[in-house]
Order: structure tokens, then sequence, then C-alpha cells
């Protein structure tokens, strides 16, 4: 395929760091590599506890177990999202309450869940879709309203802002992905970063097996290995140099999509753009408007550009059908209309033309 939906890109000291791993012959996971990315990383997000993880899914289980809740307890969470987000509330023995996103966007609406807390809620976990910045300022106030925990989800988010402060700093705690198709990668890999210094200690030592800090295989809780490598670290750190550049990129992208795909303004829709709003776009997207979604996905194929369907919403799943408690219109009417654009960095604009004139030759 000429253009992917992702593609990585490693132009900076990715490999050199790495080289420096083998060198050292630090490749595990306590090499200085992953302090080093912590430290990075805590800066960037003005945040004193950051702790890297062996993904997002695992830096997602931490986050849910370090607020220490009882089994069963319910977490509030999308329903249009990847799996993993659901997968480790249940994977941590809580138990998800499916909320609709919105319907001028594709983010969690708690507007829909009237009545739906109940003495066992105590957490929301929220996701940033595709680099969209969720409507913060309302999910605090029904948090605090309903005395819950914020967690976000930011795998697909990382420096996406919202009223100028970026996404990540406004939960209790924060989890990022950087898996291999992610804005930034290290092949797998994850971040929590954390508001309080006891939990982020709970989520250090259940990382580590549960051992304790001073006295080395003296295991005080039952823990986890879920630890990054510095080899991961050091593609890490080369990588979040790059930060602004990469941000920066995405942004050019995502509006050179807008201009070029204007002309078929009577057949697609892009996400709305709120005041005060920085969407980094993971993946840049459209709403198809006349049900062509999949014979643009086919045609589309057949010119060598990818295109991928949003995500199913979890309510239609197997596995999460029992969670679902109404009926998921918004989440719905995105699964059904949603369609990803390739959106990796190293798209130039000549190139996004082609993709916008196949689009519109297409569609037109
Ligand atoms: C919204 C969301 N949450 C969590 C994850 C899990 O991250 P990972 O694949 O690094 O485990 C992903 C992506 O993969 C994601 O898109």
């Amino acid at each position: 395929m000429k253009y992917p939906i992702y593609k990585t890109s490693f132009r900076g000291n990715e490999q050199k760091y790495v080289n420096q791993c083998f060198k050292n012959n630090w490749i595990s996971s306590s090499g200085p590599f992953i302090k080093k990315f912590e430290n990075k990383f805590s800066k960037i997000y003005s945040s004193k506890f950051a702790l890297s993880t062996s993904n997002g899914t695992t830096a997602l289980e931490l986050a849910l177990m370090s607020l220490n809740l009882k089994p069963n307890d319910k977490v509030i969470v999308p329903n249009l999202t990847f799996a993993a987000t659901i997968n480790s509330i249940i994977n941590v023995n809580l138990e998800p309450v499916l909320c609709d996103v919105g319907k001028d966007d594709y983010n969690i609406d708690t507007d829909t869940l009237s009545n739906k807390v109940d003495k066992k809620t105590k957490a929301i976990l929220i996701v940033h879709l595709y680099g969209k910045p969720c409507k913060m300022e309302k999910i605090l106030n029904f948090a605090k309203k309903n005395k819950l925990y914020t967690i976000e989800d930011c795998a697909e988010a990382i420096g996406s802002k919202t009223n100028n402060k970026l996404v990540g700093t406004y939960g209790d705690c924060s989890t990022f992905s950087f898996f291999g198709n992610k804005t930034l990668t290290t092949g797998e890999g994850g971040m929590i970063i954390f508001k309080n210094k006891k939990k982020y200690n709970l989520a250090k030592k259940l990382r580590d097996h549960g051992m304790s800090f001073k006295k080395k295989y003296w295991h005080e809780i039952v823990g986890k290995n879920y630890r990054m490598t510095d080899l991961q670290a050091a593609v890490g750190l080369a990588q979040l140099e790059k930060f602004k550049y990469i941000m920066r990129k995405k942004i050019e992208i995502s509006k050179l999509y807008k201009t070029h795909l204007k002309s078929l303004k009577n057949k697609i829709e892009f996400v709305n753009d709120n005041e005060n709003e920085l969407n980094t776009f993971w993946l840049f997207n459209i709403i198809i408007k006349n049900r062509k979604k999949n014979y643009l996905i086919q045609s589309l194929k057949k010119k060598d550009i990818e295109a991928r369907p949003f995500f199913y919403c979890l309510s239609s799943m197997p596995p999460y059908k029992k969670y679902a408690i109404k009926e998921y219109k918004n989440s719905k009417f995105y699964e059904k209309n949603g369609l990803c654009l390739p959106s990796y960095i190293d798209l130039n604009s000549k190139d996004i033309k082609f993709i916008c004139n196949t689009i519109t030759e297409l569609l037109n």
C-alpha cells in the first residue's frame, strides 16, 4: 500500500540511542533511558509523576489499580473507543458502564447518563478519540458532582489541547500509548502521569511485582511486570525530542485535508473544531453522509490508499454487550459513517492533494 493509514518515521536520534543501549549493555528495564524518557515526558506535561509502562493497556490497568477501588466498582467509559479502554477495566475486576458519545462530536457525553450513576460508580475513564479533546470542563463538573475519579485515556491524543492546556493534565491520572501506529512511538510502550504521589508510588510498585522500593526481592503487594525496556525508552526519548515538530506536522496535515476536501461539503463532514481547542488528529477522519463509506474504502484501496472505518461500538460486540444500559444512537451513527484517512507525518502536500482529489472524484 503506497498510502497506509500509518507509517513510522525515525529521523532523529532513535538509532543512536538504541546503539548506546547495546554498547552499555542496558537493554532491560533498569537502564538510564527509562528515567530520561520519564523526565522529559514529565517536563512536557508539567507533571512531577510520570511512569513508563510496557504499553498503553498496562498503563490503563495500572492507572485504574492506583485508585484502590473495590472489586465490581463501576467505571464509566465511552461506547466508542478501542477495546483496550474497556478491557483494562474488566481485567482489573471493575465493571464498565457504557456511555454514549455526543451528537456533535464522537467523545463521551455525560448528559446521556441521566440517573445511571449509583453508589458503586467510582470513576470516569474518558477517551480523547482520534485526538479530539473531550469537553473537559463539563466532564470535571460531572465528576466532581458525582465524586468520581477522572482518568484520561490519551493514547490517541498526545499533544492535543483544550483551553490552552494539554489533555492529560486534567484528570487524576492520564495514560498514553506508544504503539507503532501512534503519533509518538516506542514500538510498544505506554506512560501514565499522576497528580498524586501516593497513587504514583502504588502504580510504580505494582509495575514491578509489588516489590519494596527499599528492600530488593521483598514483595509488599501482589504486583505485575508492566515495565518498559531501556531500548523502548531510548526510542521514546528520541521521539520526544521531536515533539514540537511532530505536532506541527500533524496539524499541517489536518489543515491540508480540510482545504482540499472543502468542495465536498455536501457529502462529508469534519468533526467540529471548538474554540480554544487543538486537535492533533492521530488519525484525520471524515463523516460520510451518503452511505458510500464501503464503496469509498474499496475504491481507495484500488488506488493504493488505505481508509479505515471508525471503531465498532463496544455495545455491538459479544464480550461487552452485557454492559450496555441503553440505546447508543450517537456512537452507532459514528460507527456507521466515520472514516479515517492516512495521517503519518511523512505525507507531503502533494500526497494529501492526491488522496483528496481521489476521494473527490469517487464521491462526485
Ligand atoms: C484509545 C486507546 N486506548 C488504549 C490503547 C492501548 O494502547 P496499546 O496498544 O499501547 O496497549 C489504544 C491503542 O492501541 C487506544 O487507541
